[in-house]
């Protein structure tokens, strides 16, 4: 499942691999890499080395992860890796694992280190350049280097980790107990710059022009003069995808917009000002929300809603695309076919805004299946398309930023990530359309006052949910018997945990009264104060 290193490649601009031993270590290392405009690749530690080898790197780093090398099985990396003289950087884990595969010791000391530490700068090393003396690094470990392997150095220490940093002055093997790629590590961010540029030889070409530039023409020579189609969710990947297919074909692309009255506020607006009016892209709005309510009607069970609603969506896009493609493939004046169609199957392309995370994670075997939205895909086999998925090497960052560079409204570019099955999820109970508006008013006041408040892109989701209960109040002379809604508000760095955002009183205070005034069926708030794990972000 692998990527091709397509964006990168020659002599001195191979990627740089980051070999993954668990948790989320290894996707930072890689985004850090990219910020410094070299191309980076998550490989998993199982990788032999003749593989490695193979995506011709300029670099190999070996990533943290949550396990003890002294434990067994500890994740290893083939020892080959040693010997074939590309330049190899272990972070935490990584360091600790090519000591003791090189004949190092690491020991359980007693004393680990957590969070911030004055590290000492003891020998010379190309990777502290920019570090006289030292500086405070962040730290994470329980285990510590107590013995460089032979012909090592150890150049840095710190309170509780004798050796903190260590390199063998000949075959560019370098290990650091701390983590450069924290943002409290001072200077990380420089020592990882001294790791490409210098002992690497990395050439900073991994721009957003050049994404832009390799993507479109990646996605010419992909799809030839097909017709190709793009579902538009109104979310920010599916529109950085729709927008730069469109700069490769232009008109071959049309998008589809299915509105399944489960969309926020305003969006199916600005979905057709955007792509319509703006980028003058072919849409097809389809107005299917009856649909959904219909086949959303009596339900209750969060799993159910999330199958029948992927279910009818891919219905109504396959309906369309069927329309379409035949439309397209219509032999023209001069007798020929504008596509390869046949009468009962659609076929062409098919645009989805994978990301690389997606990829990484539909590609390993230990991701649990929580929600069944999370996996890739989801369309059925039948369905002759050949996705097409410019986004498929990218970090969520990397899109915005290639979204702006497009042209694309900020308001599109920074939104909040969206669910698939739209506000159904945030509906507890059944599904009506009469739920839905009140819960599309809430969250429009939830998050207006949170962009008014300047938090909105501090913030990885804010919105509001609606509960099944119904709860007792006074408004006016009357007693009245409505919704309460939740003010759900995380932050987060990538969904896989998360933590309820401290919003300021005055804030909270304006959210409620605004709601309880402003939508009717509403006589009560409630904040959500439930981190992930154990809660989810979304309520189903
Ligand atoms: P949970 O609720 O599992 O959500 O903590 C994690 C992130 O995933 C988003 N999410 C979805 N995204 N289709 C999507 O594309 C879905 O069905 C879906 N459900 C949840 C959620 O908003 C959060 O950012």
């Amino acid at each position: 499942m692998s990527p091709e290193p397509t964006a990168a490649g020659g002599p001195g601009d191979g990627p740089i691999l980051v070999v993954d031993f668990g948790a989320q270590y290894a996707q930072l290392i890689a985004r850090r890499v990219r910020e410094a405009h070299v191309y980076s690749e998550i490989v998993p530690h199982t990788a032999s080395a003749a593989e490695l080898v193979a995506r011709r790197p300029s670099g190999i780093i070996l990533s943290g992860g949550p396990k003890s090398v002294n434990e067994t099985p500890a994740p290893m990396i083939d020892p080959a890796v040693y010997d074939t003289g590309i330049p190899i950087m272990g972070i935490c884990y990584g360091a600790q694992l090519l000591t003791r595969q090189l004949g190092g010791e690491v020991s359980r000391t007693g004393r680990g280190e957590y969070g911030r530490t004055p590290l000492t700068v003891t020998g010379n090393s190309p990777l502290f350049v920019d570090w006289p003396g030292g500086g405070e690094v962040w730290m994470s470990h329980g285990d510590a280097i107590t013995s460089v392997p032979e012909g090592f150095v150890a150049t840095a220490t710190s309170p509780d980790a004798p050796v903190a940093a260590l390199h063998h002055p000949e075959r560019a093997i370098y290990g650091v107990q701390f983590h450069p790629e924290v943002i409290h590590t001072e200077r990380g961010r420089d020592l990882l710059e001294r790791f490409l540029y210098d002992i690497c030889r990395c050439l900073p070409s991994w721009t957003h022009t050049s994404i832009i530039e390799s993507q479109v023409e990646a996605v010419r020579a992909q799809v030839g003069t097909s017709p190709v189609l793009c579902a538009l969710s109104g979310g920010v990947d599916s529109a950085v995808a729709a927008a730069l297919v469109h700069k490769a074909i232009g008109d071959q692309l049309t998008c589809v917009y299915v509105d399944t009255g489960l969309m926020r506020a305003h969006e199916s607006e600005q979905v057709e000002e955007t792509f319509r009016r703006q980028f003058h892209i072919d849409l097809v709005h389809v107005k299917a929300s009856d649909r959904f309510f219909e086949a959303l009607a009596g339900v209750t069970d969060p799993e159910s809603k999330r199958m029948i609603i992927g279910e009818l969506f891919i219905r109504i896009f396959e309906e369309v695309a069927r329309d379409l493609v035949i439309q397209q493939s219509e032999p023209g004046d001069d007798g020929s076919a504008a596509g390869p169609a046949s009468h009962d199957r659609p076929s062409g392309y098919l645009v989805q805004g994978t990301l690389y995370p997606d990829v990484i994670e539909s590609g390993s075997d230990s991701a649990a299946t929580i929600k069944s939205h999370h996996n890739v895909g989801g369309l059925p086999d039948d369905l002759a398309f050949d996705l097409v998925e410019p986004l498929r090497l990218l970090f969520k960052d990397e899109v915005r930023a290639v979204g702006e560079e497009l042209g694309l409204p900020h308001d599109i570019v920074w939104r909040q990530p969206f669910p698939g099955p739209g506000l159904a999820v945030r509906i507890v109970g059944e599904v009506t359309p009469e739920r839905a508006d009140i819960l599309r008013a809430a969250d429009a006041i939830v998050v207006e006052e949170i962009r008014r408040a300047g938090l909105y892109r501090d913030l990885w989701q804010s919105f509001a949910v609606l509960p099944a209960v119904r709860t007792v109040g006074v408004m006016g002379d009357g007693r009245t018997y409505a919704y309460p809604v939740v003010i759900r508000a995380v932050t987060s760095d990538d969904a896989m945990t998360a933590d309820w955002a401290r919003l300021p009183y005055d804030l909270l205070e304006r959210l409620s009264s605004r709601i309880i005034n402003e939508v009717e069926g509403v006589n009560r708030v409630a904040l959500d104060i439930t981190s992930k794990p154990p809660g989810t972000i979304e309520w189903e």
